[in-house]
């Protein structure tokens, strides 16, 4: 075991203030969790920081959409996000928001050092604006025809279909995905970091051991390709924080970002009254690791450490990159019902499964963790119901009842003992190392061997003879024994079942209890520590994610509709009838309809509902067209709230069925319904 104390400062990458807490993110959190809580058994000092990422164009957006301030929009999803990460037992020293004053004022530090030392300039570029919105467009709020393949309705930087990407200039027939407008481009002066006069010092640091090989690898070909100046400014409106001597020019979201780690730690030190310096400043025995997802590696080995060694502080001891959760093989989708939150999973298994699960497939490579339910629920029932727990269960019966629930002053097999100690220093390096799937399965191993030596003494048989009294005792404090060892290598993984453990155990448990052994000491009742994983509710957690899917698709940028997505959606949470009689359906004729020039998707319907003429734009022009439809009756909703659209008001909404585009079927009452008529 190691004598020095380490001093170390950890970090999970922020989550985006505009979303869910999904599983993805929780296996970035749980391998961070189970780092720091290793480092905390081993006596070391760890601390541990994250935040939400509160800032840039999504978040603002949305909370527009939502109708209330960025500010009271973030406090929210902050407060949601720090109550999921803690019911799956992940524990920061501060879960922070990046829109703080410590933030702010570390960005004004860092930018002012970049500025002084020569690393800032300026230069007009030329961009994408909405005229509507008065707002310049980041690339994937615009939407067109693909400049290569002429596929329609493509995002701003890439094309689906044909897997080109372009510059958002050159999309064909653009439009503002936030407004439907067509944007403009607009000169705007820009600042810039100067990212390639840390090229040296970057091909240096990266093969300095601090991120892994391939990923070393990976970043080759980017400085292959040429390291670019690096846009750090975007125009108002921005929900950010204003650069310095810049009126109206704010920090691009990946400046403060990285800056928030430190801010979020500066927040925690000075609650605590501790001098955070030490672990920022270059010459200090502090030791900095950032756990991160694969696609944000270039902001974090490429971006962040120049940014550090530009301001003078020091760069990360190390980057921790990992693949992307998939789910049973494919990518999580919320169609299938895979992409799952954290809190629906909550609501159906408990926490320390997906831990155990993750933890026993964690390597320290960037490969995709793939969750397969049909494993997932064989291995934590046969690993940690069948072979952990069950070791306890089966000795700790005779403890309690026929030896005072005291265990014996003997070691019965003093080698199998010691082999479990021994086993310490590789299972310690293989989660210092981060490769967790390795310690998990040496532990397992162990377990194989604790179940194998308590079949082999069949102290349920022995108990029955008179003459074997000690013997039996003997071997069923051996199996606790052997049981208190495994759960001490667990603890990272299942903090929970570890402590229930311990209360079981009356003991406290640190890395060094593997040393001890327990002879003679009294333990408690054996209760039920761990359930089994039960497949229903696997099945119940998929089916409620595909629900989740209804209540939130309904977002200002609507999925992608088109006809690959011809599965039928699953069916919205159930409401009551209340709340389906405030909805005022009546029938209408359609007395007028036209293509409305410059909108791709938009019929301009006139519906006759028997007292009055509406105006609705309909999104059916590519399923119809406009003069079909004239002389049709459908069925509208009538007391929708009037929106203003570009063309003018939509006062209600016509009711069609299918995906949308061409696969798309509006509604029509059988013969003889009139216009006005209520649909009941
Ligand atoms: N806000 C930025 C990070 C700023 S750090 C200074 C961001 N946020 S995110 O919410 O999109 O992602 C947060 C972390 O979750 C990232 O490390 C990302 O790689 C990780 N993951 C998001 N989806 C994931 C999976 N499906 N699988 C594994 N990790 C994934 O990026
Ligand atoms: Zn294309």
């Amino acid at each position: 075991m190691q004598s020095q104390q380490r001093r170390i400062l950890v970090t999970s990458a922020l989550p985006y203030a505009n979303g869910s807490i999904h599983l993805g993110h929780l296996l970035e959190h749980i391998q961070t969790d189970i780092w720091v809580r290793f480092q905390r058994l081993r006596g070391n000092q760890c601390y541990s920081v994250c935040a939400d990422d509160a800032h840039g164009t999504p978040v603002m957006l949305k909370a527009q959409e939502l109708g209330i301030t960025p500010e009271q929009m973030v406090e929210q999803t902050r407060a949601e996000h720090h109550q999921d990460l803690q019911d799956f037992y992940v524990n920061y020293d501060n879960y922070y928001v990046t829109h703080s004053p410590e933030n702010k004022e570390l960005c004004e530090l860092v930018y002012n050092r970049l500025n002084e030392n020569g690393y800032i300039s300026k230069r007009t570029i030329s961009q994408l604006f909405d005229p509507e919105k008065q707002m310049f467009l980041p690339d994937r709020f615009v939407k067109g025809t693909c400049p290569e393949c002429g596929s329609e309705d493509q995002n701003g930087d890439s094309c689906d279909n044909c897997g080109a990407t372009y510059s958002p200039t050159d999309v064909k027939n653009p439009r503002s995905v936030v407004s439907g407008a067509t944007p403009v481009l607009k000169d705007s002066e820009h600042f810039f970091f100067d990212l390639p006069k840390f090229e040296s010092m970057l091909k240096e640091w990266i093969r300095s051991g601090a991120i892994q090989n391939e990923m070393a690898n990976k970043l080759e070909e980017w400085f292959e390709q040429g390291l670019q100046q690096w846009d750090i400014s975007r125009d108002a409106p921005y929900f950010g924080f204003e650069i310095p001597g810049a009126p109206n020019k704010f920090f691009y979201v990946w400046v403060d970002a990285p800056v928030g780690y430190m801010a979020s730690f500066k927040n925690f030190a000075n609650a605590q009254g501790f001098d955070d310096s030490e672990f920022w400043q270059n010459g200090n025995d502090t030791e900095l690791y950032h756990f991160i997802g694969k696609d944000i590696t270039y902001f974090h080995c490429l971006f962040w450490p120049a940014m550090l060694e530009g301001a003078g502080f020091r760069k990360p001891t190390g980057v921790n990159i990992h693949g992307f959760v998939t789910v049973n093989g494919a990518k999580m989708s919320k169609s299938k019902g895979t992409f799952i939150k954290g809190r629906t999973y909550l609501e159906h298994l408990n926490p320390e499964y997906l831990r155990y699960y993750f933890a026993s497939k964690l390597n320290d490579s960037v490969t995709d963790i793939d969750l397969n339910f049909e494993d997932f629920v064989q291995k934590v029932n046969a690993d940690l119901v069948g072979k952990v727990v069950n070791i306890a269960s089966r000795c700790a019966g005779f403890i309690t009842k026929k030896f005072e629930g005291t265990l014996s002053d003997n070691i019965e097999n003093p080698e199998l003992l010691s082999e479990f100690q021994l086993a310490e220093s590789v299972i310690a390096k293989h989660i210092e190392s981060r490769h967790y799937h390795k310690a998990i399965r040496d532990i397992m191993a162990l377990a194989d061997k604790a179940n194998q030596y308590i079949d082999a003494q069949a102290p349920w048989v022995t108990i029955k003879d008179e003459s074997k009294q000690a013997f039996t005792h003997d071997v069923c404090s051996m199996g606790i024994h052997l049981f208190r060892i495994l759960m001490v290598y667990l603890t990272p993984v299942v903090p929970k079942l570890s402590a229930d453990a311990q209360s079981f155990l009356n003991d406290e448990f640190t890395w060094e209890s593997i040393k001890e052994v327990k002879k003679g000491h009294s333990i408690n009742k054996f209760k039920a520590m761990l359930q089994r994983v039960d497949a229903d509710k696997v099945s119940a957690m998929v089916e409620a994610s595909k629900e989740n899917l209804k209540v939130t698709s309904n977002k200002a940028i609507k999925p992608k509709t088109d006809n690959k997505q011809s599965e039928i959606e699953p069916i919205a949470d159930t409401i009551v009838f209340d709340e389906f009689a405030k909805i005022d359906l009546r029938i209408a004729k359609i007395v007028h309809a036209e293509a409305v020039e410059k909108a791709d998707k938009l019929l301009r319907l006139e519906l006759d509902i028997g007292t009055e003429t509406r105006q609705v734009f309909a999104g059916i022009k590519s399923a119809y067209k406009a003069e079909d439809l004239i002389g049709k009756h459908t069925v509208m909703v009538a007391n929708l709230a009037p929106r203003k659209m570009r063309f003018g008001m939509s006062e209600g909404m016509v009711l069609a069925a299918g995906p949308g585009g061409d696969d798309l079927y509006i509604l029509e009452p059988h013969a003889g319904a009139k216009p006005g008529m209520r649909v009941k």
